[in-house]
């Protein structure tokens, strides 16, 4: 009985092994893999459209899971496959110590953790690469990594694909990367690494693929480079690189894309680089290049993309160009282009994007540019004239139009709004008149409007949708007038009417503007009082009604705006007294705000980078910490009364406050001496009594100071920067001022004269740059460039579907 009873067991047990070998991977692969979903610890998904891959993690056999593939013909049906790209949701991370508990399955060929948000650093020599013998690829790019790259990465000599772009990886790239000797696909880029490009790296001999771009490479591009035939593509762009483009580049015969931009090349562009027959993408903007373009450039056959601008070069204008290369993108930008627009331009039948902007065309815009395939014309800063031919807005593929800063006139096309592709429109400083055509309305997908600096006018403005995703629109300088008009759509967040000749009082419907961060209606003829309601514009931070006709007091509720850091009611006839609410402006307080990087949103979403670089010459040389760090006041110019109240010294981010040609009185609170971030302060012409507060010693940032046309008595405090405030007129026309800032003695016993730094100041380092160097156009101009970036961000997704991967995630 007992026989066949252990015959079964027997042969149960030897089936369930035999089930086991044929279904299950290893054990420790399973291990492994468990470990690393313990290590992740991803959180159940909350919505059933995102089914979390290891939901199928769970069964025995790990051969089964999502993203794991085994090696089914071998015994021990080993685990060889790992596709775990993007398995993570955002914005969840996790410790980059999870990569490690992988490193137990040896038998890995192909790993892909891309995409996951693993932060720490790559784990280190000790816990081994070196075991993964039979690895040929590698992904761990657009993950949050840093440090170092570890040594032993470097004895994984059977790597045919390394990517680690995308991360915040810092120190040098090791020549030990020469080891690698079978790649083929090699990508660096967007990380932090330092240094030179090893000359090593010319014995990767089976490159196809080689990225180092948006790094901090320094040096020379080296010349062994030019042993990689087989490259297909080179990317070196956005790097600090210096010295020459090697002269022989031409060597390199299979290349198709080469991006050298956004570096600090100089030298001329080799005759060689002509030898690049497959050349189909060649980038060189942003470099230092000099000498001619030369004319073989245009006759490489499968060149579509030719990016020369912003360097020193020159085309030669009397040369004949027949193109060979039917480009669809084109920037000859800062090129030197003289005359009219180049006539064999005209047979460029693909051209999606064309940028002739800073040169110095002449003539008007002819027909056949208005052809219906343009995406991005961009010309400003010409001196194009002639009126924008009304063909250009039959297209319905036009979604950038630049024509700033020409000398074009007559009226804005009235069948602009046939061009509903259009997202930027930029036609300011020209010489356009007449009114907006009431089809700009139909132009959907516009984000931001530049009509500024023109001659245009008119009183009925075009009423957009409220599903528009206008952002940004700058009318000023023009000559438009009637009440301020509010029909922009909800979306806005920069608008500036300034220097028209607007009357009636602000509009109620301003609340409706949610999201509206800049507001500029200075220089216009608005009258009645601040209504209240304006501290409900809660994401405001620049406020300007300067010069208008506003009366009435300062409404208190404007220190309900928490955002504001400038506010410039300044040459109006306000009344009242300075509310001590306004001590409550919490964006004068500190300014703590972190902004985005413009540029990057653009370059992802619309190869703009070179359009927001000069938008305006706003962003031009604008030091970031500037902008973020300034705070200004500006009451000036006004018949408010009564005393200056003390709680404006809890304004501590202020670098300028400004209340002269008032009627204030009493004395100066000495909290004022609490501003240290003060640069500038003028409180001329009031009647302000009493002494300047001793704590005014502790104003170490001040480089200008205004008190004249005061009754001010006493000392001048000495201390900070008041010691350096010398020029008498800071202090002419008071009632008594002494001090050797005057060059009058004080009497011995003048009871104003207090030890020094009754307030303390505490030492804070100088920033060193002076934010009043700051033109106010400068620090529109950066927030509007912000507002829209954000914006069009938005729009990258849909119009740009080769923008990076985890750039696209981010806005899911
Ligand atoms: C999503 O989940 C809900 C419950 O959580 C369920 O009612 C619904 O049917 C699911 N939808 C799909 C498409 O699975
Ligand atoms: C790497 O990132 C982690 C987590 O963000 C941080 O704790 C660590 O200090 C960073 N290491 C380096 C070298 O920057
Ligand atoms: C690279 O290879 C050389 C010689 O083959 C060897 O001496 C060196 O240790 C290797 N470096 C690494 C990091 O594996
Ligand atoms: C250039 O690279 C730096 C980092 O190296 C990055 O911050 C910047 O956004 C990049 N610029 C562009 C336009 O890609
Ligand atoms: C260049 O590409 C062609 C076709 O892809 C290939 O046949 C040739 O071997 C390549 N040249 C080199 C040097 O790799
Ligand atoms: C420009 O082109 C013309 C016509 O081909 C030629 O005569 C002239 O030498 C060129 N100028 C320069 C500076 O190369
Ligand atoms: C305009 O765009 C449409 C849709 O994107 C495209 O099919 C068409 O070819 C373009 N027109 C021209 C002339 O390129
Ligand atoms: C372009 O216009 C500017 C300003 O009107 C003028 O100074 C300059 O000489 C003009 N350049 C040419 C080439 O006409
Ligand atoms: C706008 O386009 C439509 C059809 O595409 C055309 O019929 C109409 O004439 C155009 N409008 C103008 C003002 O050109
Ligand atoms: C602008 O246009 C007006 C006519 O509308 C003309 O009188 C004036 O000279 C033009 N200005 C420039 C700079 O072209
Ligand atoms: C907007 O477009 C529609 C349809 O294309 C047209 O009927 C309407 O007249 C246009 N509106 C304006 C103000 O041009
Ligand atoms: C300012 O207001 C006062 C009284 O409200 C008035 O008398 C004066 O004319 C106004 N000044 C200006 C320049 O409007």
């Amino acid at each position: 009985m007992a026989y066949p009873l252990i015959l079964i067991a027997l042969l149960v047990s030897l089936s369930l092994l035999h089930h086991s070998r044929t279904l299950s991977c290893p054990s420790t692969h399973k291990q492994a893999l468990l470990h690393f979903k313990s290590i992740v610890a991803p959180p159940p998904q909350p919505t059933n459209d995102s089914i979390s891959i290891f939901d199928s993690w769970i069964t025995n056999n790990c051969c089964n899971w999502q993203g794991v593939t085994c090696n089914l013909a071998l015994p021990s049906k080993p685990v060889t496959h790992l596709s775990l790209s993007a398995v993570l949701p955002l914005p969840y991370t996790a410790p980059s110590t999870a990569i490690a508990s992988l490193f137990a399955i040896h038998t890995l060929r192909f790993l892909d953790i891309s995409e996951n948000s693993l932060e720490g650093e790559i784990p280190s020599p000790s816990q081994g690469f070196a075991s993964l013998v039979y690895l040929t690829s590698l992904d761990l790019s657009s993950n949050l990594l840093n440090g170092t790259i570890p040594s032993n990465l470097f004895e994984l000599r059977n790597l045919k694909h390394l990517n680690l772009g995308g991360n915040s990886l810092t120190g040098f790239l090791s020549s030990a990367i020469a080891n690698l000797s079978k790649l083929q696909v090699l990508s660096i880029e967007d990380n932090s690494l330092t240094g030179p490009i090893p000359a090593e790296i010319g014995n990767l001999i089976q490159l196809k693929l080689l990225s180092l771009s948006q790094n901090h490479f320094s040096g020379e591009i080296p010349e062994s480079i030019l042993r990689l035939a087989r490259l297909q593509a080179l990317d070196l762009g956005n790097n600090s690189l210096t010295s020459s483009i090697p002269d022989q580049i031409g060597a390199l015969s299979n290349l198709s894309f080469l991006s050298l931009k956004m570096n600090q090349l100089s030298g001329e562009i080799p005759a060689s680089i002509s030898d690049l027959k497959q050349l189909q993408s060649l980038e060189l903007n942003r470099n230092s290049l000099t000498g001619l373009i030369p004319s073989s450039l245009f006759h490489l056959k499968m060149l579509k993309k030719l990016n020369l601008g912003a360097n020193k070069l020159l085309l030669n204008h009397s040369l004949e160009i027949h193109p060979r290369s039917s480009f669809s993108f084109l920037s000859l930008r800062a090129c030197g282009l003289t005359g009219s627009i180049p006539g064999w331009l005209s047979d460029q039948k693909q051209l999606d994007f064309l940028d002739l902007s800073e040169n110095q065309l002449t003539g008007s815009i002819p027909l056949w540019l208005t052809g219906p395939q343009i995406g991005s014309l961009i010309m400003s800063d010409n001196n194009l004239t002639g009126q924008i031919p009304s063909n250009l807005f039959n297209s319905r593929n036009l979604s950038v139009l630049d024509l700033s800063r020409n000398g074009l006139s007559g009226h804005l096309p009235v069948n602009i709004g046939n061009a509903s592709a259009i997202m930027i429109l930029l036609l300011g400083s020209n010489n356009l008149s007449g009114h907006i055509p009431p089809s700009i309305t139909n132009i959907t997908r516009l984000l931001a409007l530049d009509l500024s600096a023109n001659q245009l006018s008119g009183d009925s403005f075009p009423q957009f949708r409220t599903d528009t995703y206008l952002a940004y629109v700058d009318l000023s300088e023009n000559s438009f007038y009637g009440e301020v008009p509010v029909g922009f759509g909800p979306q806005i967040r920069s608008l500036s009417l300034a220097s028209n000749k607007f009357t009636g009082p602000l509009p109620a419907k301003l609340i409706t503007m949610n999201f509206i961060e800049n507001l500029d209606l200075h220089d216009n003829y608005i009258t009645g009082a601040i209504p209240h309601w304006i501290g409900q514009m809660s994401a405001i931070y620049v406020l300007n009604l300067r010069d208008n006709k506003l009366e009435g007091a300062v409404p208190f509720a404007i220190s309900n705006l928490s955002k504001l850091h400038v506010l410039d009611l300044s040459g109006n006839n306000l009344t009242g007294t300075v509310p001590a609410e306004m001590g409550r402006l919490t964006g004068m307080v500190d300014t703590p705000i972190t902004y985005f990087s413009i540029s990057d949103l653009f370059t992802f979403s619309l190869d703009l980078s070179d359009i927001t670089t000069y938008w305006k010459g706003a962003l031009r040389d604008l030091g970031y910490q500037r902008v973020s760090t300034y705070a200004n006041l500006d009451l000036s110019r006004n018949q408010v009364s009564g005393r200056i109240p003390g709680e404006l010294g809890n304004l501590k981010g202020l670098k300028s406050l400004n209340m002269s040609y008032n009627m204030l009185e009493g004395e100066i609170p000495a909290t004022l001496g609490l501003l240290h971030k003060l640069e500038s302060l003028d409180l001329s012409h009031n009647k302000i009594n009493g002494s300047i507060p001793p704590s005014f010693g502790s104003l170490y940032q001040l480089t200008t100071l205004d008190l004249s046309y005061n009754r001010l008595t006493g000392r001048i405090p000495v201390g900070g920067q008041m010691s350096a405030m010398t020029d008498p007129s800071s202090y002419a026309n008071n009632s008594g001022l002494c001090g050797f800032q005057v060059q009058v003695r004080c009497e011995p016993d003048d009871p104003s004269e207090v030890s020094e730094g009754e307030l303390d100041a505490q030492g804070e380092e100088s920033i060193g740059d002076h934010w009043l160097n700051l033109k106010w156009g400068v620090v529109y101009g950066f927030l509007l460039g912000f507002s829209v970036a954000v914006v069009v961000s938005y729009f990258a997704g849909f119009l740009y579907p080769n923008a990076p991967k985890r750039y696209l995630r981010s806005l899911r």
